[in-house]
């Protein structure tokens, strides 16, 4: 593998790896240790073309950890508001020696597109409502930090999967690794064909979470939602939203997840998502690991 375009392109074995990998770099980063010089010969240029907090930092954290250079672009400040084209904003940046891209882009297969005529290794830092692979990894890596494993778990994604990155790139994951996937949300944001991807579908909050050992609750995209999706955030949050009362209903203790940023009172209440029962913090720290090893492990194909 030399560039990490989508969970689509690995094998269990790579994920395997690639956890095998966070968690020796996690455990450096526990040590208190916060920086090794790994990755001192490499440049890395984090070019997003889409907001982040999460991915965009714990990106360069990870890249400053293990010792490689790193320049940082947002479209929104620079020459791409001339019309410069996404190629000639790249091989620029190239031309500056970089060694590694991480990308995050609007369009769906960006990266894709870009590893095939530059010369650099790509990492997919989430492309439109395609796949945001180092999300689906983190997320798998915390659930097994968890629960001891993914295999035979059974995990709910809750919420827009039509237009959700994260959707796709966790249901790719959790079947590498044999858990049991449903999706929850309005029929009008379930994919027709999310059936060919071995997955279920429950319309019933309540039922899904009653079956589940872990719900992954999607924050509601506004940003790429027409009206004709969903009638109002309100109905949304009636019927797909996750609370105390309805988890306290529950005969059991589930994991509750969500990728961030979230709408508070939407998807999630504030006293679930800062509750015990929540490992949302958990997975951002995960994250940096997570992208560590990504990193360490594509570096070492281009050292
Ligand atoms: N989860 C996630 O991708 O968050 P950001 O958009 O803040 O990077």
């Amino acid at each position: 593998v030399d560039h990490l375009l989508g969970i689509k392109y690995l094998n269990k074995k790579d994920i395997e790896l690639i956890f095998e990998t966070a968690d020796h770099f996690k455990e450096v980063i526990n040590r208190s240790i916060k920086k090794v010089p790994t990755l001192r010969d490499i440049t890395i240029a984090n070019i997003f073309f889409e907001n982040s907090t999460r991915t965009r930092l714990s990106f360069e954290l990870a890249e400053k950890r293990l010792s490689a250079d790193v320049v940082n672009f947002s479209a929104g400040q620079s020459s791409v508001k001339k019309g410069e084209t996404l190629i000639d904003t790249v091989n620029n940046i190239l031309s500056m020696k970089v060694d590694m891209v991480v990308m995050r882009h609007p369009n769906p297969g960006a990266g894709i597109f870009l590893s095939k005529h530059v010369k650099a290794a790509i990492v997919n830092a989430g492309d439109g409502a395609h796949e945001h692979p180092t999300q689906a990894l983190l997320d798998s890596f915390s659930i097994r930090e968890k629960l001891g494993d993914v295999g035979g778990k059974n995990v709910v994604i809750v919420g827009d999967i039509l237009h959700s990155r994260v959707a796709l790139s966790n249901i790719f994951a959790l079947k590498l690794q044999g858990a049991n996937v449903k999706v929850c949300g309005p029929k009008t944001l379930i994919p027709k064909h999310i059936g060919s991807l071995g997955v279920t579908v429950e319309t019933d909050l309540k039922k899904a979470l009653q079956w589940c050992d872990v719900a992954n609750m999607l924050r509601v995209q506004n940003e790429r939602m027409d009206i004709s999706y969903f009638p109002s955030t309100r109905e949304y949050t009636q019927q797909f939203g996750v609370n105390k009362e309805l988890l306290d209903s529950l005969d059991k203790q589930i994991v509750i997840m969500h990728p961030g940023p979230i709408n508070r009172g939407v998807e999630i209440t504030s006293d679930v998502a800062d509750s015990d029962q929540s490992i949302i913090l958990h997975q951002v720290e995960n994250g940096v690991a997570i992208r560590m090893a990504v990193l360490y492990l594509l570096a070492s194909k281009i050292k």
